[in-house]
């Protein structure tokens, strides 16, 4: 996820850029940068870091440049630095290009144009783009865009900049957002309206395959087959700070409702096209080293910790080899049992926390492979692990971590599929059944969100409680302790969770009368014994609300209130589980007016011990 600005007009177009940049950092800020076109031509100036970064090198220098594109890059394909930054260039320098998503045929495009002499510089997926326009142009940017465009496969929202034609930008968008805002002798782009709000409220919504031509007097908006169209203008109504959070009230809830997406974007490209095999290509490791595995630890704490709960069901159901999951603060300090036959896995959505990546270093000094599963490019668990799986999340802001937590699942679905298919420990027929399953998680998940009204009516019924119990076995187990989790960290009602199980011996004793429990029970093989978990608490009063997979309404008959998830495979349940959950904690926090966001006493990085 990146953000793109762009401006023409009569004003300078550098500071207007930078501003509209400022608001999209929430899309990404590895990197940022700025093409120009004043009267001795292009201009480009990037810089890795923040956009603070960028700042400090245009301070002080001439900007009487009125067209311009800007970026800030949330890294996808090469690592932050100056030269993956964009803008990107086309070999004679003359063409521009910012981008926001992901070009999948860039390798092929790439090979084709360093034939006919194309030089690249960077390790971008972006950087054919601006080769391929130059290839295209004949005295027309709108045409070479096209003509770009019918080349590429993947999703985009990019702009282009032209000495040739130095009083336009050129936009097409894919599967990636552009809004286009009108001003009174100046026009802008944006990959979001907050990044226009300042300067006008007057937009035209784009459509896939709009090509913008965007010049300081006139927009003209051509759809795929080519047609110019007329668009109605959009209003916007709202302030900029609810326009960046995409009208929704809080980022959190933004990110729960980005999940869809964020699932589907880290699945992209990792299943192949037969659909019976996991890709992996950041695993480095060797058939006999993996066949090598004797144990498994994965370690990281918090939310990534209860990923890594799911992951040891899932690695020792499907590949065999004994997993432990260690809260990192506790693993580096314990002297773990591990050598060169073990395989630690390192969660970190941040990539950056203190103890998680403590662990990391402790397990490599003791010969230990690491495989890091991050959702920062570059963060220091990506840059010191062996072999890294990225979630493609996108930035999170909310300090509660939702839609980096149901990536960190998908990493480890694959993570295990992908040593199953290895050692062979599971059926050719099973492995291409849990991914055809996997594959179509993405719409299962939006069903859920879908079907939010009974959990916002049981957060309204019962947000005044001051303890909650969650209860599950197997997988909904680890997925009950996240969803206690999330219900503590920002409503501040104490929760708990408990292997259901094990109530008996002990807890059952803080079961009173309308105490909320939530019981998890999708899981088939143990759904009889959760049946009999939800009577016990029943027996003492307790109000139940009952998660079970669709077409177990037997629950119904014991809990007082029972939300469904859509028929999956068992083992990726937990997927679809921790959505209501999510929304429950945050309804839960709204009604008691906490601030969701920013809940006390919480950072979103824990970069101390
Ligand atoms: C809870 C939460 C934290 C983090 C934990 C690890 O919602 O976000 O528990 O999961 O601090 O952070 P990362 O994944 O960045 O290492």
């Amino acid at each position: 996820m990146c953000g793109v600005v762009g401006y023409v007009g009569s004003s300078p177009a550098t500071p207007i850029i930078l501003d509209g940049l400022k608001k999209l950092e929430y899309r990404g800020y590895d990197s940022s940068g700025v093409a120009v076109l004043d009267k001795d031509g292009l201009k480009v100036e990037k810089k890795m870091g923040r956009l603070a970064e960028l700042e400090k090198v245009l301070a002080g220098r001439e900007l009487d440049a009125t067209v311009g594109i800007g970026h800030t890059r949330w890294a996808t394909h090469g690592r932050p630095s100056d030269v993956n930054a964009h803008p990107h260039t086309s070999n004679d320098g003359k063409i521009a290009v910012v981008h926001n998503g992901i070009i999948e045929n860039y390798l092929q495009l790439r090979e084709w144009l360093t034939s006919r002499g194309h030089v690249f510089k960077s390790e971008t997926d972006t950087e054919v783009i601006p080769h391929l326009i130059e290839h295209f142009y004949k005295g027309d940017l709108v045409e070479a865009v096209q003509k770009t465009v019918s080349h590429l496969e993947g999703s985009y929202a990019i702009m282009a900049i032209s000495v040739d034609q130095p009083d336009r930008i050129v936009a097409v968008r894919q599967d990636m957002p552009l809004v286009v805002g009108l001003g009174e002798g100046e026009n802008f782009l944006a990959s979001d309206i907050p990044a226009l709000l300042k300067y006008t409220r007057n937009c035209y919504l784009l459509n896939d395959g709009d090509v913008v031509e965007l010049r300081a007097d006139q927009v003209v908006i051509r759809d795929i087959t080519g047609k110019i169209v007329q668009k109605e203008i959009f209003k916007v109504t709202w302030d900029a700070e609810e326009a960046e959070k995409g009208g929704y009230d809080h980022f959190m809830l933004k990110e729960i409702h980005e999940q869809p997406r964020a699932l589907r974007d880290t699945l992209k490209g990792r299943i192949s096209h037969k659909g019976d095999k996991v890709i992996l290509e950041e695993i480095n490791m060797t058939p006999e080293q993996i066949k090598g595995i004797k144990k498994i630890v994965i370690t990281a704490c918090g939310t990534a910790y209860h990923a890594g709960l799911v992951g040891k069901y899932v690695i020792e159901q499907l590949v065999r080899i004994p997993v432990e999951v260690d809260i990192a603060s506790e693993f580096r300090y314990r002297d773990p049992i591990i050598d060169k036959d073990t395989l630690v896995v390192v969660v970190s959505q941040s990539g950056e926390t203190a103890d998680t990546l403590a662990a990391l270093r402790e397990a490599r000094r003791r010969g230990a492979r690491v495989v890091a599963v991050t959702n920062v490019i570059a963060s220091s668990v990506a840059r010191e692990a062996d072999d890294i799986i990225y979630t493609w999340a996108g930035p999170e802001i909310s300090v509660a971590s939702t839609k980096a937590y149901t990536t960190q699942l998908v990493a480890m679905y694959l993570l295990a599929l992908y040593l199953a298919q290895h050692r062979n420990t599971l059926a050719a027929g099973n492995i291409k059944e849990i991914l055809s399953e996997l594959k179509s998680i993405y719409a299962k998940a939006q069903e859920v969100l879908d079907n939010v009204e009974p959990i916002r009516e049981f957060a309204k019924q019962y947000h005044k409680a001051e303890d909650t119990f969650f209860i599950g076995r197997g997988l909904d187990y680890a997925v009950a302790l996240e969803g206690s989790l999330k219900l503590k960290e920002i409503s501040y009602i104490h929760a708990e969770a408990y292997a259901a199980g094990e109530l008996k011996h002990g807890t059952l004793a803080l079961i009173v009368e309308n105490i909320p429990v939530i019981a998890l029970a999708t899981q088939q093989s143990l759904f009889e014994k959760m049946v009999s978990n939800i009577k016990e608490v029943k027996a003492r009063d307790a109000r139940v609300i009952a998660l079970a997979m669709e077409g177990h309404t037997e629950v119904e008959k014991v809990a007082d209130q029972v939300i469904y998830i859509p028929k999956t495979h068992p083992v990726l349940a937990p997927i679809l589980t921790v959505i209501p959950l999510q929304l429950l904690a945050y309804y839960m926090a709204v009604n008691r007016g906490c601030d969701v966001d920013k809940p006390r006493n919480l950072a979103k990085s824990v970069t101390v011990e």
